[in-house]
């Protein structure tokens, strides 16, 4: 077959070659991935993305090659007339490089139309968010394959509906893989994203604000630090939504999102921990309530210059799928579940060990491994050893789907905004120190929020019927202090 006399040159040569084998490379993928449902990530990336991309340069080299050939031959025959190019159907080097031309065309705008298209999938992929920045991401994938969310694609909450956010998020996207390239991304990877979609367009779209649910019921068990890891159950009614399922959302937590109700504060720190300024404006009657914050007010100058926010879903959902649990609570978790063995000082000695940052993975494994064996050797050698075995496992999964050493992501620098044990939570605001100028404060009231409906150890249990609530009894004997001081002033770091 022959081809204008242009084409013939080592540009368009090398052009065509690189082309047709990515373009087999492509198709060979494709049908890998078609007839064994072996889609990799790494698979996805080379087959939409790159090998496209090679493709696509391997075409433009074609044309570039005739170009600089035809302007080269023109310069030696030294004919210095600028003349069109003479197309002539009757000349079959013309008719062959016209029909691979048409048909060329037209394959590659089909197979970039399911390319695209398989590209745009793969790229609101999960795989493609959680896995192929491995190391990466790695602390954000585990915790939200360990979430009620696991189901539901990063992208429905990171990007959610509409081009405009699918071109934005691709945009910080490209940045993100040349910060993963160079290795200059920040660890851990700073929390709150400033630029996250306002919940309004993404949890709302599962989740209707107008319509909430009954009461929530919390049923926990914890244990203390104690030799025979005192089971202290605590049940507490959550009061999600009014006592009456009719009245909606009249009251209650959700009150905030009422569309009625907005809320909006200043924060005083980028974790938004610390909010000594709050606003609350009832859309209806337009009626302003300040409240500030008495004990560390915010100056009057900042506040002049400070960004606002709208209380939305995620100011107290901050963690719905990529919570980092404490690891008093990923034990107590695994005990109650039987994971962890109820050894006796199983759990004072799973605080010992995890108390302490450890530089990496492995370091933490062999440390957990090591010192539990130990303890016991020394403390208790009648134990089982079978059940020592489990602890150890128990407490590793634990560490493993909470704690990533490399990323430097962990529940200290992930708070969780939901309650007020570990974390500021709640009491960033309802701390009683948040006061209007007519002396309204926001309420710390333990029955505001909850109803504690059972409290106490298995044989000293304290219960209330569904429409009473218990006074708070603190486990271990610490007086008044649990009213005097913010919870988190001991449990931030209860073993220090
Ligand atoms: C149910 C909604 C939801 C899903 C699904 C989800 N995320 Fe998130 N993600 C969030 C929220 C909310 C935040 C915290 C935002 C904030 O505080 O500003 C967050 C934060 C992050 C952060 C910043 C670090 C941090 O933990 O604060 C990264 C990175 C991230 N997500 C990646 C992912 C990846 C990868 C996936 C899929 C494997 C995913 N997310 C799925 C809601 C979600
Ligand atoms: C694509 C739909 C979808 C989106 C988007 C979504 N959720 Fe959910 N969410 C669900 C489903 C389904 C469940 C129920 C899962 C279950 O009960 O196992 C759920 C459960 C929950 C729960 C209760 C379970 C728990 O872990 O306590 C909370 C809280 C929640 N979602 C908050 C959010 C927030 C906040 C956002 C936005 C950042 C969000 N959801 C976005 C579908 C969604
Ligand atoms: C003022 C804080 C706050 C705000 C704002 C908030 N929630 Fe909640 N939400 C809570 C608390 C507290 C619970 C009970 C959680 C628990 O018991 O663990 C809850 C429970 C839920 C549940 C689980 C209900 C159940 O019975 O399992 C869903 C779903 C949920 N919220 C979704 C949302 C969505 C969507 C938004 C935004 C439109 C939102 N929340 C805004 C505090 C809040
Ligand atoms: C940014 C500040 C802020 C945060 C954080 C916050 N709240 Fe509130 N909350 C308010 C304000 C302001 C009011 C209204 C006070 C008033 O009546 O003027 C309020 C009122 C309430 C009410 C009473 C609603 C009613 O029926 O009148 C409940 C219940 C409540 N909050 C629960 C919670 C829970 C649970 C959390 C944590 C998950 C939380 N709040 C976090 C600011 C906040
Ligand atoms: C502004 C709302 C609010 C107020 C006021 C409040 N709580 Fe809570 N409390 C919560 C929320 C939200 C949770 C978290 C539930 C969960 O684990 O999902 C919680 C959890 C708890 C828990 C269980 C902790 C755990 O991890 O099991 C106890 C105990 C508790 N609160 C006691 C109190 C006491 C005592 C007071 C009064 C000093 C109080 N609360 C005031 C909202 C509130
Ligand atoms: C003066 C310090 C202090 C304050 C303040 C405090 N606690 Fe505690 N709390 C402790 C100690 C110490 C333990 C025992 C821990 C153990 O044995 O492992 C404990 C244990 C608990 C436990 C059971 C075990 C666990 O670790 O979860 C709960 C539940 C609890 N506290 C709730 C609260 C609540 C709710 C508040 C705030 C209203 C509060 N505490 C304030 C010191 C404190």
């Amino acid at each position: 077959m022959h081809l204008p006399k242009s084409y013939y040159n080592h540009i368009s040569f090398a052009g065509t070659i690189i082309a047709a084998i990515s373009l087999f490379l492509i198709i060979v993928s494709f049908l890998f991935s078609l007839l064994f449902n072996a889609g990799s990530s790494y698979l996805g990336l080379f087959s939409y993305i790159l090998l496209p991309a090679i493709m696509v340069f391997g075409l433009i080299l074609i044309p570039i090659g005739m170009f600089i050939n035809s302007r080269r031959a023109r310069k030696s025959s030294e004919t210095l007339e600028m003349k069109w190019m003479v197309i002539d159907f009757n000349d079959p080097r013309y008719r062959n490089a016209a029909s691979i031309f048409i048909i060329g065309t037209v394959v590659l705008i089909l197979l970039s139309a399911v390319g695209s298209y398989e590209a745009y999938h793969y790229t609101e992929s999960v795989e493609f968010c959680g896995k192929v920045c491995h190391k990466v991401m790695q602390p954000e994938y585990v915790t939200y394959m360990n979430s009620s969310h696991a189901k539901v694609a990063c992208v429905e909450c990171h990007v959610g509906q509409g081009a405009d956010w699918y071109v934005k998020s691709k945009l910080s996207g490209l940045y993100q893989v040349y910060a993963v390239l160079t290795n200059s991304y920040p660890t851990p990877i700073p929390t709150p994203i400033s630029s996250l979609r306002p919940a309004k367009e993404t949890c709302e779209e599962c989740h209707w604000p107008q319509k909430f649910y009954t009461p929530r019921l919390n049923m926990e068990k914890h244990y203390l630090s104690d030799s025979l890891n005192t089971e202290w159950i605590i049940q507490l009614q959550m009061k999600t939504n009014s006592p009456h399922s009719s009245s909606n959302l009249a009251e209650g937590i959700h009150w905030h999102i009422n569309p009625d109700v907005k809320i909006e504060y200043i924060a005083a720190d980028e974790a938004r921990e610390s909010i000594p300024w709050v606003r609350y404006i009832n859309l209806k009657t337009g009626d302003t309530t300040l409240y500030e914050d008495s004990w560390s007010p915010m100056d009057q100058e900042d506040i002049k210059t400070a960004v606002t926010r709208t209380m939305d879903c995620m100011d107290c959902h901050n963690r719905p799928s990529h919570n980092y649990q404490l690891p008093s609570e990923f034990v107590d978790l695994a005990i109650s579940s039987g994971e962890v063995p109820k050894l006796p000082k199983i759990k004072y000695i799973a605080m010992e060990i995890l108390k302490d940052p450890y530089p990496t993975t492995d370091t933490a494994l062999m440390v957990i491994n090591e010192t539990i064996r130990q303890f016991y050797a020394d403390n208790y050698p009648d134990s089982d050893p079978q059940l020592i075995d489990k602890a150890v496992t128990g407490i590793t999964n634990g560490y493993l789907n909470n704690i990533f050493p490399e990323m430097g992501a962990n529940w200290d620098v992930y708070p969780d905004h939901i309650g007020h044990l570990e974390f500021n939570g709640c009491f960033r605001c309802h701390n009683d120190t948040h006061e209007s100028i007519s002396g309204k404060r926001i309420t710390k009231d333990c029955n505001a929020c909850h109803t504690i409906l059972a409290q106490g150890t298995n044989d000293n249990l304290e219960t209330a019927t569904i429409n009473e609530s218990l006074d708070f009894y603190h486990p271990v004997d610490i007086g008044t202090d649990w009213k005097d001081y913010l919870c988190i002033d001991c449990h931030r770091y209860l073993y220090p």
